[in-house]
């Protein structure tokens, strides 16, 4: 068990759990991700260490309410009590270099997996600027991500209640390649690094290739395992198929097939939505 050391909703649908897991604290580097399973016969989640302080041994997971396990556990967690499994840490860290100028950007959530990453690179000497595109209630890491980087940008869309959520996601995409755009107008860049739902990172991308800078992207396909041996997170990248838990999962936006990994993305999408519903009744 790991014991949940706090536990805290920090924005809507985003919970702060810091946990002591010493094992994970003890090596994780920025770009490298976990598998938890909260829950016995419960299902396992990549989920991303935000900070960490390998002396004391704990590890900060923001996590998403997306779906049943998310929900139980923010519903169902206490600090105090423990979570049933945390493996880790898993795939590649990114690769710390001086690249020069860096744009990096999260969409939602995505924000807490470019913190670890944004804050290294700064430290590095590279000239960092982060941009955020979220809906306004769910701001996470601003004052955060404004100590750890040299720009932060934060760019808030509100949520319009007599809309779908996919319709009001569609705005969240529109401002995100339009503040992209103004930004490679505007200024050169040596880098893109992106993380967020695959069809806003595929949207970005079609911008970013418009002005021939370098991007990879932290790729987030379905994961079970972690380790290489269920093939959920199968991708294909330059041709070749690869696994995002062990090959990635960053890589190079240039060779992404992104029709592949979007169909895929939304496999068990129903199902998810099916499951959730019949934990809220
Ligand atoms: Fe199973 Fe990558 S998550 S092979």
């Amino acid at each position: 068990m790991y014991k949940i050391l706090e536990k805290r909703e920090i924005a809507m649908r985003n919970t702060w759990y810091k946990v002591h897991a010493p094992h994970v604290a003890r090596k994780v580097q920025p770009g490298q991700f976990v598998i938890v399973r909260a829950f016995k016969n419960g299902e396992r989640i990549p989920l991303t260490p935000v900070m960490w302080d390998r002396e004391e041994g704990w590890i900060v997971l923001i996590v998403f309410t997306r779906g049943k396990t998310t929900a139980r556990m923010a519903a169902e967690l206490r600090e105090g009590d423990g979570i049933l499994n945390i493996a880790g840490p898993l795939g590649n860290p990114v690769e710390m270099k001086k690249f020069g100028k860096i744009l990096a950007i999260g969409a939602y959530t995505g924000i807490v997996e470019v913190y670890p990453i944004a804050k290294a690179w700064q430290e590095l000497g590279n000239d960092v600027t982060t941009l955020h595109v979220t809906f306004e209630p769910m701001v996470v890491l601003k004052d955060e991500m404004e100590r750890a980087v040299g720009r932060h940008i934060l760019e808030t869309v509100p949520i319009d209640m007599t809309k779908s959520f996919p319709e009001n996601m569609k705005n969240v995409t529109k401002r995100l390649t339009e503040k992209a755009r103004e930004l490679l107008e505007k200024e050169e860049w040596d880098l893109v690094f992106m993380v967020g739902p695959s069809g806003d990172q595929r949207a970005v991308f079609e911008v970013v290739k418009e002005f021939g800078v370098p991007m990879k992207a932290d790729l987030h396909p379905i994961m079970v395992d972690g380790t290489g041996m269920c093939g959920a997170c199968r991708v294909t990248v330059g041709g070749e198929v690869k696994f995002a838990c062990i090959d990635g999962p960053e890589f190079d936006a240039y060779k992404v097939d992104w029709d592949v990994l979007i169909s895929r993305s939304g496999y068990y999408t129903d199902m998810e939505m099916m499951a959730m519903q019949e934990y809220m009744k």
